[in-house]
């Protein structure tokens, strides 16, 4: 049963039982209508009180139901009912009240929580704004203001934050339950029982000034997202009457609901949860991970290292350079500060940090490791050698990782006598901040060894994505790729300028050039002279970042690079040296420039990034269309509202990507090779996500 009923004295509890995280699927909707109405009937009953089965309260509508024609008792119709319930109701909410989980709570007169208790209205994370009464209720409730601020963000609040913004009435410590009852029965007996929300008519703490300031900055960071924006227009509706808000919060939800960001949202909701799971592995077995040993202090190694003192691990740090190891120590150390007096983290949990750290001098200390993370320069030979030490020194179940970006994994285990416990671990800098996790699952590696390496890089909050060893795996494979079309589009014609717009027109987080700036053209700069031996010499080579790099225009590093950056600032400002030294590469080569559109740059792009996941899917690179659609999401700024490339190529359809191809191919038949995948799904009509 997913709504079970019992009573406690003359108060009646229904509980929501509908595990995994107690949604609002048809089934508990019917429950709790059905239950309403038997307490409507019993005139003993003088309260009833809502709580959820388990760890969680309610984790929201049934997100599995989206898409799918609606089924009544639709929610806004069920908290109606509950609302008007002859008798009060109390929410006790015993974990996550999330979307129409507090929804159902702002039904309610009373709501109480558990330490536990985590109350929000995330739905703008799913391309929807809150479509049960949540954009009125609340605000009512809390003021416009503090609700906007929840509803746009996204973000939940913890017991004690709910407590002190008024969503919460009260905390208990005990035993939620027991503890919910005395204190309902306590009000009921006062017989002074608070009025339902939605008969409140004048909203609390107007502040159009905030509201004003708040409109700004949601438009400023939704960056092409369009649900913080409409759940801003629904919660201005707040001050209509009731009835009113409510109609126009259901049109605005229902829009939203039909949109593509909403799909693609969705997509990655799923698709982040899914990515963990790998078909196939034989065993669920996994090794206790409690001492890490971080070979190198770069930044990689600092930002790795981080990432494991955050996620609670015991950390060593080896450099063989001494001075590295210092400056590493002491970087660490000021990023813990920073974010103390920023609040991020408290003080006792920095100390906390900085106990589990440990600088070590001698690789043999490495040998009281379950994990050994190689982070050292990208060079084989130096990393043969270390593994080969490490084989020597590691106790018998350690697991030897390397960072490599692109270096042969396989290589690498095949050097130690434990060919299975090598695997590839690729952070993604800064470490400690960037999500996504590559992996890289070598040849020879054995499932209870992949297994704990996607678990560790869970409980250190990453996504992790599995990848198939080749060069770059699968994101730098792919960003290859289309930042070759980047290239080939300022020799063409472009600034850029013009393609960084198109690009972050799209939705990307920054344009292809500015992230070069970022990165480092020296990084670029090294990798394309890894590659001069091997690469066809009849291969279009553009050699404009070169130039910038014999200039030493680095970057933002130095100031200086596709763009120039004014006294520190990040701020990328176009650059007329840049234009003349763009002109003159193509007048050397004797290219007559063109324009490019805004929609012809983002194709050329887009179509090079799917054309390349579509030869990785083929490969088995990636294990599904998914996993691609997670390494760009977490790694590299593609917008969530989109899905990931992968995603966006079947909402516009493989055919149109295939010839969109071919039509490129008529004037560069050697960069444009559809991928026989692309082919096959586009006469077929397939999608890269069919299973
Ligand atoms: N509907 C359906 N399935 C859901 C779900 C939901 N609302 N929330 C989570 N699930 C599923 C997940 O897909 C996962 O399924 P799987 O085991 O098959 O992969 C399973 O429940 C467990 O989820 P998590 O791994 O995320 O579990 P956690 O314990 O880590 O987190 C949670 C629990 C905090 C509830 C988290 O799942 C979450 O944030 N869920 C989404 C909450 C949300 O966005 N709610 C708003 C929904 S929209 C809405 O309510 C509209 C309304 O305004 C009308």
């Amino acid at each position: 049963m997913s709504v079970s009923f019992e009573m406690y004295g003359h108060i009646a509890v229904l509980t929501i039982d509908n595990p995994p995280v107690n949604a609002l699927s048809h089934h508990v909707r019917q429950g709790l209508v059905k239950a309403i109405e038997r307490v409507n009937k019993d005139a003993a009953i003088k309260g009833a009180v809502i709580i959820g089965a388990g760890r969680i309260f309610i984790g929201g509508a049934d997100i599995k139901e989206f898409g799918k024609p609606p089924l009544a008792p639709h929610l806004p119709d069920v908290i109606n009912t509950i609302e008007a319930c002859r008798v009060p109701i109390l929410a006790a909410i015993n974990g996550a009240a999330l979307g129409g989980g507090l929804e159902v709570a702002l039904g309610c007169r009373y709501r109480v929580g558990a330490k536990t208790a985590k109350t929000g209205l995330p739905e703008v994370n799913l391309g929807l704004i809150p479509g049960a009464g949540g954009t009125q209720r609340l605000p009512r409730l809390i003021g416009a203001l503090k609700a906007a601020a929840m509803i746009t963000t996204g973000k939940p609040l913890d017991a004690e934050k709910a407590l002190s913004a008024g969503i919460l009435d009260a905390v208990f410590e005990q035993d939620l339950l027991e503890e919910s009852i005395t204190f309902f029965n306590v009000k009921l007996k006062s017989g002074e029982i608070r009025p339902a929300l939605s008969t409140i008519t004048t909203l609390p703490f107007a502040d159009p000034k905030g509201f004003e300031a708040l409109t700004k900055k949601t438009k400023a960071r939704a960056r092409g997202q369009l649900s913080p924006i409409k759940a801003l227009e629904a919660v201005e509706a707040a001050h209509l009457p009731f009835a009113q808000g409510l109609k126009r919060e259901r049109k605005i939800f229902m829009d939203c609901m039909a949109s593509d960001q909403r799909s693609g949202l969705i997509h990655s909701f799923f698709a982040q949860r899914q990515v963990g799971k790998i078909p196939g592995l034989k065993t669920s077995k996994i090794r206790e991970i409690k001492t890490v040993t971080i070979l190198g202090a770069g930044t990689m190694g600092v930002g790795i290292a981080m990432a494991f003192l955050d996620g609670g691990y015991a950390v060593q740090l080896f450099d063989i350079n001494r001075d590295a190891q210092d400056k590493a120590l002491a970087r660490i150390y000021n990023t813990y500060k920073g974010s103390v007096t920023k609040g991020r983290i408290t003080a006792p949990q920095m100390r906390k940090r900085l106990d589990n750290l440990s600088a070590i001098f001698d690789m043999q200390a490495a040998s009281n490791s379950e994990l050994i993370i190689e982070a050292a320069t990208e060079n084989m030979e130096i990393k043969k050698s270390i593994f080969r030490e490490l084989d020597a020194l590691a106790k018998p179940s350690c697991i030897l990782a390397s960072n490599t970006s692109y270096l042969d994994i396989n290589i690498l285990a095949k050097v130690t006598k434990r060919p299975s416990d090598v695997i590839g671990m690729h952070f993604f800098s800064p470490a400690n901040i960037m999500k996504l996790l590559e992996v890289v699952r070598t040849d020879s590696v054995s499932d209870e060894v992949l297994g704990t390496v996607m678990q560790v890089g869970k409980s250190i909050g990453k996504v992790c994505v599995v990848a198939g060893v080749c060069d770059g795996f699968i994101g730098n494979r792919v960003l290859k790729s289309y930042r070759k079309q980047a290239d080939f589009m300022i020799e063409d014609g472009a600034m850029p300028q013009d393609v960084d717009r198109a690009m972050r027109d799209f939705g990307l987080a920054m344009g292809p050039f500015q992230v070069s700036d970022l990165a480092g053209i020296d990084i670029g700069w090294h990798t394309r002279r890894r590659e001069d031996a091997t690469r066809p010499k009849n291969e279009r080579y553009v050699d404009i970042a070169d130039k910038l790099y014999d200039l030493g225009r680095l970057g933002q590093k130095t100031g200086a690079g596709y763009y120039s950056y004014k006294d520190g600032n990040r701020t990328p400002v176009d650059d007329p040296i840049v234009e003349k030294l763009i002109l003159d590469a193509s007048k050397r080569k004797q290219i007559t420039r063109r324009t490019f559109t805004d929609t012809e740059i983002q194709n050329r792009i887009l179509f090079a990034m799917i054309n390349e996941g579509a030869k990785i899917l083929e490969e088995g690179i990636a294990l599904r269309a998914l996993d691609i659609d997670m390494v760009f999401i977490h790694g590299y700024g593609f917008p969530a509202y989109r899905g990931g490339p992968m995603f966006y190529g079947d909402q516009i359809g493989v055919k149109t990507v295939y010839d969109g191809i071919l039509e490129f191919a008529k004037t560069d038949p050697k960069s444009w090779k559809p991928a026989k995948l692309l082919r096959t799904l586009a006469k077929t009509n397939g999608r890269f996500s069919d299973p």
